[in-house]
């Protein structure tokens, strides 16, 4: 069964704010491109995609540039400037450059895509994001033959940014995925949540979702995209080699260092009592992206 879904929500499904602002259509630029946009029909929602709610989802973050506590981020990710905001895009493209974030936007349809999110810390949301997919931005700047990784940087403004004076990373964040894990249907460039734009804390105004990832590689407030030939270097991997690799697939039998990942709690809103489920083979998204690891051994390449 297919893991995430687009199109309309009914009143089962989701809060009330989810239904009156999924009543609206939300579209970026100029319509009618098609950059983007998803062939095919809407697909049913699996019962057990309930968005969490919206206070939950923007209150209990984790945006180290803005502390490490999970309630950190809300409280001080409001002295990010993200207006006006531009992706610097290189490496291996034919048309590098830097992109105002309008222009980036422009002629993609934004859609809404429910993911659940896991944390390699044991915990996951269900998201209604509202994004476009990396592909079509990729496409539109030419990726060029010899290309095999996209490296993501976040911004680094330590005046911005309180947490960075604190080098529990190496800044700026960085990641990086597969260029066919990159060009993947399912992999999101997400600009809102329930059809509001990014709050700072949750990665204003332009950040990654890859929900068959835990939730690290998905790099919040993004500066940079590079192609490259190498694999590039990503800000976990440097911080613990043995606890967070390059791939992070969510995989509930290759446990992290220090705990099993075989099952998870799913965050509402109150974490206290958040049920518990089993933990999916990636994430629940396998018929979508088990092919990306064909022949490939996926607790050496964790
Ligand atoms: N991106 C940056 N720049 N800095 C971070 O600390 N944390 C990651 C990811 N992206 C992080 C980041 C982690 S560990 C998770 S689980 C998700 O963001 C959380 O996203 P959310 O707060 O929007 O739920």
């Amino acid at each position: 069964m297919t893991r995430f879904w687009k199109g309309k929500l009914t009143e089962n499904d989701v809060t009330p704010e989810a239904i009156y602002l999924n009543r609206r259509q939300i579209m970026a630029g100029a319509a009618g491109l098609g950059l983007g946009a998803i062939a095919g029909p809407a697909l049913a929602a699996p019962s057990d995609l309930t968005p969490a709610s919206y206070e939950g989802i923007t209150h209990y973050n984790n945006y180290y540039e803005f502390g490490t506590g999970k309630e950190d981020p809300a409280r001080y990710a409001h002295t990010l400037v993200t207006s006006p905001w531009s992706i610097q895009i290189g490496g291996m493209v034919d048309k590098p450059g830097t992109y105002a974030l309008e222009d980036v936007l422009k002629g993609k349809q934004i859609e809404e895509r429910i993911y659940r999110l896991r944390c390699v810390e044991g915990w996951s949301m269900v998201i209604p994001w509202n994004g476009f997919q990396l592909s079509a931005l990729l496409d539109s700047v030419g990726v060029q033959s010899g290309a095999k990784y996209v490296a993501f940087q976040t911004a680094e403004r330590p005046d911005q940014m309180p947490g960075l004076s604190r080098r529990v990373l190496d800044w700026p964040y960085r990641e990086g995925l597969r260029l066919d894990e990159a060009m993947n249907p399912l992999t999101l460039l997400a600009t809102g949540i329930y059809g509001k734009d990014l709050l700072n804390q949750n990665g204003a105004p332009i950040r990654l979702v890859v929900p068959w990832k835990y939730g690290f590689k998905s790099i919040k407030s993004i500066v940079r995209i590079t192609l490259q030939e190498e694999e590039p270097f990503t800000s976990w991997k440097d911080q613990n080699y043995r606890e967070y690799g390059f791939y992070s697939n969510v995989n509930p039998k290759v446990s992290h260092p220090r705990w099993s990942q075989a099952t998870e709690r799913v965050l509402g809103t109150n974490r206290l009592i958040a049920p518990r489920r089993d933990t999916e083979m990636f994430n629940g998204y396998g018929e979508e992206v088990a092919s990306l690891y064909a022949g490939m051994d996926l607790g050496k390449n964790y």
